[in-house]
């Protein structure tokens, strides 16, 4: 028995936690099993490490660290919660994946595709999301989001180029593989996007073993 695994990512302040608890209702009302998850993170370990990769601190992070600090949250993160409850056939929905490792680590610090793609073989084998969601808008917008939330995280204090640079990778990332990404457009107001969602819906659904 295996699930579904879908992912949601985009740039900061896309909406991405927002619409996440919306889905997970629509999915089980629809009577799946949905369990809700989120990265860096989703295990009590892995929500330390991204506590170090989050945090602002004086003494700067090494590209290298932060990328294998991710990685690090994901492996653990893959083993307690994602693989096992893929195995009991529920839907996975979690928000953001290595996507955003590409998009944040690759686009915005310029870390080599191939070099992340060797941690994603490494750390994940064959494993890759079912179906991912693009939540797309422009970069100002998202910042303005996010800056309205309150206190920047280490990523969040990043320029307009960081985020363009991010933005982008997503979008080629998902035109190279329309099979597997949906992009939102995330920049209307919340009942635009979430009827986007609505309507992608009895496509998630089909999905379903
Ligand atoms: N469509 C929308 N229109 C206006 N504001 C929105 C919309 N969607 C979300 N917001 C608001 O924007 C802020 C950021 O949204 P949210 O936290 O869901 O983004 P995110 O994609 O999870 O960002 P991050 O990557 O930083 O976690 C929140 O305050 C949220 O209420
Ligand atoms: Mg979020």
């Amino acid at each position: 028995m295996s699930g579904l695994f879908i992912t949601l990512e985009g740039p900061e302040g896309a909406g991405k936690t927002t619409n996440r608890e919306f889905l997970a209702e629509r999915l089980r009302t629809a009577g799946h099993e949905v369990l809700l998850t989120r990265e860096p993170g989703g295990t009590p370990l892995a929500e330390r490490i991204r506590e170090l990769l989050l945090a602002p601190s004086d003494e700067p992070m090494a590209t290298d660290t932060e990328l294998l600090l991710m990685f690090a949250a994901r492996a653990q993160h893959l083993d307690q919660v994602i693989r096992p409850a893929l195995a009991a056939g529920k839907v996975v929905l979690c928000d953001r994946f290595t996507d955003a490792t590409y998009a944040y680590q690759g686009g915005g610090r310029g870390v080599s595709e191939a070099r992340i793609a060797v941690l994603e073989d490494f750390v994940q084998g064959t494993l890759r999301p079912d179906l991912t969601l693009v939540f797309d808008l422009p970069v100002d917008v998202g910042l303005a989001r996010a800056a309205a939330r309150g206190r920047l995280d280490r990523f969040e204090q990043e320029g307009p180029a960081f985020f363009e640079a991010v933005r982008q990778t997503y979008l080629r990332r998902a035109a190279l593989n329309p099979q597997r990404y949906r992009i939102i457009d995330a920049g209307q107001p919340l009942v635009d996007v979430q009827r986007q969602l609505e309507r992608l819906l009895p496509e998630l659904l089909e999905r379903q073993p």
